[in-house]
């Protein structure tokens, strides 16, 4: 298939966006950007394009997609229920990361919400994501635009490497500011459960929500045969092809451990100076917000040189740290080294 790219300069906005708008209401796919990371955008309202979605990412069909909104009538058009916990949160944190899973309409193909009969629903503040739904006039749904299973894409480039050839068009735009995917947090149930942590970090939202919950999924692996309240949560995730450990230690153990380590690179923070192995710095261990805007680089990075196996410094898990910490164990297939 041939990915049209498109940019957004300027001169060639209004083009750009006729343009990407007419492939989305003729069911196509494109990839956009998003303040979070790149997503794979597809009219919800249609069952057609959303298999193309999962065709193209290669995702398990019982994965559910995010629905992104541009203004709060999207949202009744597709949630049944809105609770006052959900407006409120909405007036906080909307347009920006976070995600909210409400009881769904029957307006939205069964496909976005595999099943279940939540859907999950985010209002982007991106302003290339927010002008493409608005000038589309449709809700979309729109998973991050990776080949599922490897680390989300958060520059034009990676989309690029993962997609191109396999959808109809790529929006080609800034690094995302983000970093890592929106919080998710489920309003369909008593009380409200963190699904997944982003940059609206659970400090935050218990100053709305003062009952939240932290599904346990967020820090530790399913058992076999525990159901999983994020179905995305149960799978193996945002992996290299380098094997990855997870390391928790201060800079002197890390730096013990990793440099008897042979054929492998160290990720770690620009603190960690004396590394003695090959070395790719994600930011300084003191902020959070830096490690999550790296992540996803470098873990595609890495995969650049053949290391028989990677070992990250754990970040903390405080404010945004805790996302990090969530992709980071997932990307090392829950295979943590404590020192
Ligand atoms: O920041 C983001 O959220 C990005 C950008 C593109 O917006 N999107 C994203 O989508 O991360 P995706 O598909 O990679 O992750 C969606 C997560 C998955 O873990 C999925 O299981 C969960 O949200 N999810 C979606 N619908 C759900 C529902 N109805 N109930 C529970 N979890 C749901
Ligand atoms: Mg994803």
């Amino acid at each position: 298939m041939k990915t049209e790219k498109f940019l957004f300069d300027g001169e060639n906005n209004k083009i750009a966006l006729k343009a990407v708008a007419k492939i989305l209401k003729n069911d196509g796919i494109v990839a956009i950007p998003t303040e979070t990371v790149y997503g794979l955008a597809a009219s919800a309202y249609s069952d057609s394009a959303i298999k193309k979605v999962f065709t193209a990412k290669g995702r398990p069909q019982d994965n559910p997609l995010i629905v992104h909104i541009s203004n709060m009538d999207m949202l009744y058009l597709i949630a049944a229920e809105v609770p006052s916990n959900a407006l409120l949160l909405a007036e906080k944190y909307w347009p920006g990361p976070l995600t909210m899973v409400l009881k769904k309409t029957d307006k939205i193909a069964e496909s976005v919400s595999a099943g279940l009969s939540t859907v999950a629903v985010r209002m982007p503040s991106h302003i290339i994501a927010k002008s493409i739904i608005e000038y589309s006039g449709i809700p979309l749904a729109a998973p991050s635009a990776n080949i599922s299973g490897k680390p989300s894409t958060t520059t034009a480039e990676h989309v690029l490497n993962d997609l191109d050839g396999k959808v109809d068009g790529i929006v080609l735009a800034d690094e995302s500011a983000v970093g890592v995917e929106s919080t998710v947090v489920d309003l369909s149930v008593t009380p409200p459960r963190l699904l997944r942590p982003g940059a609206v970090t659970p400090e935050q939202l218990l100053e709305v929500l003062p009952d939240l919950v932290i599904d346990k999924a967020v820090l530790s692996e399913l058992k076999s045969g525990e159901k999983a309240a994020s179905p995305g949560m149960k799978y193996k995730h945002y992996s290299p092809e380098t094997e990855l450990f997870l390391v928790e230690g201060t800079t002197e153990q890390f730096e013990d451990y990793v440099n008897q380590k042979t054929n492998a690179v160290a990720i770690g923070f620009i603190e960690d100076t004396g590394v003695t192995i090959p070395f790719i710095s994600y930011g300084s261990k003191e902020d959070e917000s830096t490690l999550a805007h790296n992540i996803f680089n470098v873990l595609r990075e890495i995969d650049k040189n053949k290391f028989s196996a990677a070992y990250v410094h754990a970040p903390s898990k405080n404010g945004i740290g805790l996302a990090v910490y969530n992709r980071l164990i997932r990307a090392a297939a829950f295979k943590v080294i404590r020192l």
